[in-house]
């Protein structure tokens, strides 16, 4: 576990802590469609609010390439910040430095909170830029990250302010670290990757180190075709990525080097097209034809990895195993699923999940509050997965020392 100080550590009543969230929410047509992120916040800033803290809440939206973007402000968001937080008001600032945040900061008072507008609105936060994080730190006493799923970014916000000020983790990135940490440092074994999604070129780094980590590695979606193929398996018109054979090669010989047992589909569900309610059949994985397209592991598959969840202690688990938007090939990454809330339930499996998609597909599944721990995270979860050090991560370890 990274050493860090929590807010348990710092002293904040009566001072104004500069807490970095994630509100990078989506939103289509002006609805937040998941407020997970925002809920998710909502238990620091009610710990800073109790222990008397002006809270004053910064984040990035989208990607506004340092100039303001009315599409991109923060505003739209405060009514469900405020209901996260059980209806209290939440003031804002128009701009998230100088004279009209100082304004909105002089006035809160202890146990109140306010919104700062987008931090990428100015181009000092993606460039990490010193002077932009002072500008920051003087709307603030201490500093508390607790944006996890923007760790991978050593941005103003996230990597120079922590040095400016005292600096903790909030709740939701010690919740964060804590699982992944659970998860990949010292966990029960025998521990089971389980690593889906379309290509193998976007996943090298982490099937590189997973195998180095877990004793077993399921792999499905288009990304086993690819693995597939480089086993010299026909595999029609599926996707799949025919100049990655021979770097699929090496991963898939490197595993019996780390002592690591790698699970391909033994069966395949395809169709002609990727289409709701297509026709779809079954076929075992050295039969499928030239003409039909890979859409999702079969029932042999599903039962293969089912048993090896059953055995598994610890699972950790990015990338749907099917095209699981698309219904029937939604089938096996539901099945996994349930089998993985089951256990969990059960007390025999920890479980640890992230990626956008992979969220996903635990909420349609309907099991997303049965795993141990789902992430909040997309790209800072995969970054993790490839053993990278997170520059979030490193600078609140840093202002531990
Ligand atoms: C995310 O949604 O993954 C984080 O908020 C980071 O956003 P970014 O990919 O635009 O940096
Ligand atoms: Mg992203």
């Amino acid at each position: 576990m990274p050493n860090f100080r929590t807010i348990e550590d710092l002293d904040v009543r009566g001072k104004r802590v500069l807490l970095r969230a994630d509100l990078n929410v989506p939103v289509r047509d002006g609805v937040i469609t998941d407020a997970t992120r925002i809920e998710r916040l909502a238990p620091t800033i009610e710990a800073l609010i109790e222990k008397g803290a002006k809270v004053v809440v910064m984040s990035h939206f989208g990607r506004p390439k340092g100039k303001p973007d009315p599409a991109l402000s923060l505003r739209p968001l405060i009514a469900s910040l405020e209901k996260a937080i059980g209806g209290r008001k939440v003031a804002f600032s128009a701009d998230c430095i100088g004279e009209t945040a100082q304004r909105a900061v002089v006035q809160l008072q202890p146990g109140q909170v306010a919104l700062l507008e987008n931090l990428r609105f100015h181009a000092g936060e993606e460039a990490n830029s010193p002077q932009f994080a002072r500008a920051l730190a003087e709307l603030g006493d201490v500093y508390v990250d607790d944006a996890f799923s923007a760790a991978h970014r050593a941005h103003a916000s996230i990597e120079a302010l922590a040095h400016l000020l005292p600096a903790a983790a909030g709740k939701l990135m010690e919740a964060e670290l804590e699982a992944l940490t659970a998860a990949l440092e010292g966990p029960a074994r025998p521990v089971l990757g389980l690593i889906g999604g379309a290509k193998v070129s976007t996943k090298l780094d982490l099937l590189r180190f997973m195998i180095g980590k877990v004793g077993l590695l399921a792999i499905g979606g288009a990304m086993a075709n690819t693995l597939l193929l480089a086993e010299g398996r026909e595999v029609g018109r599926s996707l799949c990525e025919r100049d990655m054979a021979e770097t699929a090669r090496q991963i898939l010989s490197l595993a019996p080097q780390r002592n690591c047992r790698i699970i391909l589909p033994e069966d395949a569900v395809v169709a002609n097209t990727l289409a709701a309610g297509a026709e779809a059949q079954e076929v075992a994985i050295d039969a499928v034809p030239r003409d039909m397209m890979i859409l999702d592991i079969g029932e042999r598959t599903i039962a293969r990895i089912g048993a090896a969840l059953a055995e598994a202690r610890t699972l950790v688990w990015n990338g749907p195993l099917g095209a699981f938007e698309t219904p029937p090939f939604d089938h096996g990454t539901t099945m996994v699923a349930r089998k993985i809330g089951e256990l969990t339930r059960a007390g025999s499996l920890l479980s640890v999940a992230g990626g956008g998609d992979t969220v996903a597909a635990l909420a349609a599944a309907g099991v997303t509050e049965e795993l141990s721990y789902v992430s909040t995270a997309g790209g800072a979860f995969l970054e993790w997965l490839e053993g990278r050090e997170l520059p979030g991560v490193a600078a609140l370890t840093a202002a531990a020392e």
